[in-house]
């Protein structure tokens, strides 16, 4: 394959970073990394490399998928638990980033403040891939819209409304992923958890070049009328603190996505989640806000997580495969395979 867009060694921090047409090539390089998969291709194409992947929060997917994705590709892997490394504790990022830049080909960072991640790629010699920070989680960005392109079959055009907390890593991640790839993106919810002024003008200036549209509603019959995608997330992230459940479930309560939301939308509209999500009492947490507030069900009701709509194991399948190929991509494997 004859790659017109080059991302060998650039680092994969945030989707501001990347032009559309370089975004567009991780998603169909995705598909395509998909399609060889199921077909049981070997793609050893990177053996003798090894990564690092560093998680400061916990996590099931995207270990799971950057563990799966660079076995298949031959490479090896190291994981370092959040409690695991010196990192932070007894030694800064940037020494940290100096020391397994000699050791690694990759590595990945999963942590807090995006200043970290994007501190650690300073200093490391060889492409960082950030697998979620407090402000973005770009890699969930390109399994997302690759599951939207695989279901309608092109992403231009296609309204994405975004409820419940709209100023956190996937609030934004997904207004400016819609506004890169001439989505329009509705964040639906209380202005409270509008995502930041700043972000929302940037991403309006980008809309302005790609044919995107960015609109903030607190309305859930205006935000939701037509939309092709109805996405939620947590309403508390990871690393926040427990007191703050009582003013998210004061706030975000109309914006549980549910049946009457669905009413509003296009007939064909689906459900999307990057998951975990709290939808029933099979979690610990979930029977805990049960206790508390008495929300059987928090951001999604179970019959929406449950239904036809629900493209959520779709979703998190392409995790995996588009993770493979953010790191066959900056790793060089598509030039070496031309
Ligand atoms: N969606 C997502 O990032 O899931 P994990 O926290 O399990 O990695
Ligand atoms: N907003 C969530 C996303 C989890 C994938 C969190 O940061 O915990």
């Amino acid at each position: 394959m004859t790659a017109k867009v080059d991302l060998t060694g650039k680092h994969f921090l945030k989707l501001l970073d990347y032009s559309p047409e370089e975004i567009q090539y991780l998603i169909d390089l995705s598909a395509r990394l998909k399609a060889e998969k199921k077909a049981h291709q070997s793609q050893k194409v990177l053996e003798g490399r090894n990564v690092a992947l560093i998680f400061e929060k916990t996590s099931t997917r995207t270990r799971c998928s950057f563990e799966v994705a660079a076995h298949d590709l031959g490479m090896g892997t190291t994981y370092l638990d959040p409690s695991g490394s010196q990192i932070g504790k007894k030694e800064s990022i940037k020494d940290t980033a100096r020391v397994l830049g000699r050791m690694f080909d990759g590595i990945e960072y999963r942590g807090f403040g995006q200043d970290i991640v994007e501190e650690l790629a300073k200093y490391a010699g060889v492409p960082v891939w950030n697998g979620l920070t407090n402000e973005f989680h770009p890699t969930q960005m390109i399994a997302d819209t690759l599951t939207i392109q695989e279901h309608f079959g092109h992403l231009k055009g296609i309204k994405l409304v975004y409820m419940g907390d709209a100023r956190y890593n996937m609030g934004n991640s997904l207004m400016v992923v819609s506004a890169k790839l001439g989505m329009d993106f509705v964040a639906c919810t209380s202005p409270k958890y509008y995502p930041d002024q700043a972000l929302v003008e940037k991403c309006r200036a980008i809309a302005k070049e790609t044919g995107a549209s960015i609109t903030l509603t607190d309305s859930v019959a205006e935000g939701c009328k037509d939309a092709d995608v109805i996405y939620t997330d947590v309403w508390v992230s990871m690393g926040e603190p427990v007191e703050v459940w009582k003013e998210r479930i004061d706030a975000l309560k109309p914006y549980q996505v549910n049946k009457e939301a669905f009413s509003y939308a296009k007939p064909e509209a689906v459900f999307m989640h990057c998951l975990p999500a709290y939808h029933d009492q099979g979690t610990g947490v979930g029977r805990d806000v049960y206790e508390k507030f008495g929300m059987k069900e928090v951001e999604v009701t179970d019959e929406i997580f449950e239904s036809e709509r629900s493209i959520v194991f779709d979703e998190a399948e392409n995790r995996m495969h588009s993770i493979k190929a953010i790191m066959y991509a900056t790793l060089g494997a598509d030039k070496e395979t031309e």
